[in-house]
């Protein structure tokens, strides 16, 4: 079997995030949300990884590399324009040939991994698995509609007026009859090839196509929100790693926290479940649950919890707790010292600041 990673599209520099163009880039718990789903392809049994690029190739490339510190062999797919999930698949035949192979969807996250899913699709032996996931806003997803014997009877991509609230998961599972129905479908009226009319084509033909619920799925939308709960429950499944010999003055490590290479704990208080990157210096401060603070940021006087800082930030001297946030990379939040005594602000593109 074979692993095939969507991670093309268009770069989308209107996100919060803009020091990336790839979304699958964005870190959750201090790491790419791509590599997430490389690694539970690898412990699902999996080495062979397509990964589909299209205008940030630069970038996924120079993050993933050969895919060898993974334990997985990657060959780049280029795909010329984001032509849909389906045309992925027709452009990837060479890499596939008749192999079964799972498809995931770069910028989707499966909590629990797809080791279970991929040994269930081997021993049913069907022609296809697809993952679903009951949400509150089906319009935005593809929709399956179930037989009252749990058959998927019908898929629609993006329904104006759902059937069910059964969204499709960004991981699929397929035998080499995809291919033909990846060749038999036509663009849709949003102009790309959509694997769901791939799929509902199979579903048509007669084909086995095995749904499957799951929970703890999570998708990229680029909001504040989803990037918080993303990183609670990635940390809320986190295991400690931390030596005392990062610890200096009188710090406390309370729950489960996770310090990397050369991460200081001046005279604070971690309490988990957090995580702190390589190089990062936490000096009389309080670091709260549900946060992650990037390598090299420096985490000064003050008190954060629930939050999320990317690399090379730094947070000084801040009087009030900071709760609920997103701080992007090589950000400076201090006091200002200088008068008038005033904000001073110097904020990029679609940034949002909270005041009390
Ligand atoms: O995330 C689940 C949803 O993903 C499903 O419910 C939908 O049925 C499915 O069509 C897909 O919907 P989106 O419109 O949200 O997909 P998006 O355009 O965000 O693309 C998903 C990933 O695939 C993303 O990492 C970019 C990559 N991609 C996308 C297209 C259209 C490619 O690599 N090539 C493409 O041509």
């Amino acid at each position: 079997m074979k692993g095939l990673i969507l991670s093309g599209g268009k770069g989308t520099r209107l996100r919060p995030l803009t020091y990336t163009s790839a979304k699958q880039l964005v870190p959750v718990a201090n790491k790419p949300v791509l590599f997430f789903g490389i690694e539970s392809i690898v412990r699902a049994g999996i080495e062979e990884i397509g990964i589909v690029v299209g205008e940030t190739h630069q970038e996924i490339r120079a993050a993933v590399g050969d895919g060898s510190r993974f334990g997985a062999r990657v060959t780049y797919i280029q795909q010329d324009a984001p032509r849909g999930l389906a045309h992925a698949v027709l452009i990837a035949r060479d890499f596939l040939g008749d192999d079964s192979f799972v498809m995931y969807l770069g910028d989707n996250l499966i909590v629990s991994g797809i080791t279970e899913l991929v040994e269930e699709f081997r021993r049913l032996g069907c022609n296809s698995e697809i993952l679903l996931a009951k949400v509150a806003n089906p319009r935005q997803f593809g929709v399956a509609e179930l037989t009252a014997d749990g058959k998927v009877h019908r898929l629609v991509e993006k329904p104006e007026q759902p059937k069910s609230d059964l969204a499709l998961v960004g991981v699929y599972m397929f035998d080499h009859h995809i291919h033909e129905s990846v060749r038999r479908i036509q663009p849709s009226a949003r102009g790309e090839l959509e694997i769901t009319d791939a799929i509902q084509d199979l579903v048509d033909r007669g084909l086995d196509v095995h749904p499957h619920v799951v929970k703890g799925w999570w998708k990229d939308t680029g909001k504040l929100e989803d990037m918080l709960e993303a990183n609670r429950i990635v940390l809320e499944k986190m295991e400690s790693d931390w030596s005392s010999t990062a610890l200096r003055g009188s710090s406390a490590i309370e729950g489960r926290v996770v310090l990397g290479e050369g991460a200081e704990v001046v005279d604070s208080v971690v309490r988990g479940p957090v995580i702190i990157g390589a190089g990062a210096r936490i000096i009389n401060a309080f670091v709260g649950p549900y946060t992650s603070i990037g390598d090299r940021c420096e985490i000064s006087h003050c008190e954060i919890e629930n939050s999320i800082v990317l690399a090379d930030s730094s947070i000084l001297d801040v009087p009030r707790r900071i709760d609920g946030s997103l701080v992007g990379r090589n950000v400076r939040i201090v006091r200002a010292i200088e008068k008038p005594k005033a904000y001073r602000f110097m904020l990029g593109d679609n940034s949002e600041v909270g005041i009390v």
